[in-house]
């Protein structure tokens, strides 16, 4: 059987965990405990092992394919960089100033993003990092209130150059002028929408590896538009550049291409997972990895 290492659900709620603490060993030697294992929602079986780095382990649960590029997601919120990045190939491990218990990887923590950073021997361990930078200051909301949110790509920048990695920045249209070339996507370039409407929710992404959206914008072509905002609701914003009729919970998370999730709260914040696997499909290419293959998954060896 083959039973590839993915982003593995925490054993909550969620998950369907149904065995706890088992030493995985080879040549009498424990490598790793598998703490851990159960089937994601969209039917993948996974494993949750301590220590998580383990590479090509034969043993009774199998083969562990592969050892992947990690990615490591700064301001993960509910993991839709996290998730796309995951499907191009990526193990993520994220990183959010508050807790996050709709991330759909085990591998997260609660931290600032500078004392993540400042912890270089850590970083080295990556292939990637991603950062979606706090984007208030920069979308029309600023206005709307008199609290001052900080502007903060340049800064996030100067330390992701810093590190000497690939690094991905993502954000709002509005933060362009704080971005260097970046690249727009749009629910679109991926088909994502609702019952014939599109999901525009445009984002940019800035990359020192080259990048490249996957076709032209389609979103003004005169179909309806479906946008994710806020608490959700019926509001309609129909002018140019709008948002589109506001959807939520399981609507928004269908019009994303979001399965772990219904959270409205959640949601609004969260990048669709499609932007960060096209992105990190161009940095796996860039970087000289293949892509994910497919996940294969036989029960039998791992029970
Ligand atoms: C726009 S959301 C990110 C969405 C995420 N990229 C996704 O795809 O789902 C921004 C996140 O940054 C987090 N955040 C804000 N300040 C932070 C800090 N100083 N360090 C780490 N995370 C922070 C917020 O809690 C929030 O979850």
């Amino acid at each position: 059987m083959l039973l590839e290492r993915v982003g593995v659900e925490q054993p909550h709620e969620r998950g369907r965990v149904d065995e706890l603490v088992r030493p995985l060993e080879l040549g009498g030697e424990t490598l790793a405990a598998v703490v851990g294992q159960g089937h994601l929602p969209d039917g993948r079986c996974a494993v949750l092992i301590e220590p998580p780095r383990v590479e090509h382990v034969p043993g009774q649960l199998g083969m562990l394919v592969g050892d992947r590029p990690r990615v490591l997601d700064l301001f993960c919120g509910g993991g839709g960089c996290s998730a796309g990045y995951a499907r191009a190939g990526f193990d993520p491990h994220g990183v959010d100033r508050f807790p996050m218990p709709a991330y759909p990887f085990w591998s997260i923590e609660q931290a600032d993003w500078r004392a993540v950073l400042a912890d270089r021997a850590f970083v080295r361990s990556f292939d990637l990092v991603h950062a979606s930078p706090v984007c208030k200051g920069y979308t029309p909301l600023r206005a709307l209130s008199s609290a001052v949110h900080p502007l903060e790509i340049p800064e996030v920048r100067d330390e992701l150059e810093r590190t000497g990695l690939p690094y991905v920045i993502e954000n709002v249209v509005g933060a362009r002028r704080d971005m260097r070339d970046p690249v727009l996507l749009c629910g679109s370039m991926f088909g994502l929408g609702l019952e014939g409407a599109v999901l525009r929710r445009h984002r940019l992404f800035e990359s020192n590896v080259p990048l490249s959206a996957p076709g032209p914008c389609s979103c003004g072509d005169g179909r309806p538009v479906v946008g994710v905002y806020g608490t959700g609701g019926g509001w309609t914003r129909t002018a140019p550049g709008g948002g589109g009729t506001k959807v939520s919970g399981p609507a928004a998370a269908a019009a994303m291409g979001v399965d772990w999730t219904v959270d409205q709260d959640v949601l609004s914040q969260m990048v669709p997972p499609a932007y960060a696997e096209h992105v990190g499909r161009q940095v796996l290419e860039a970087l000289g990895h293949s892509s994910a293959p497919p996940v294969s998954c036989e029960a039998g060896g791992a029970a």
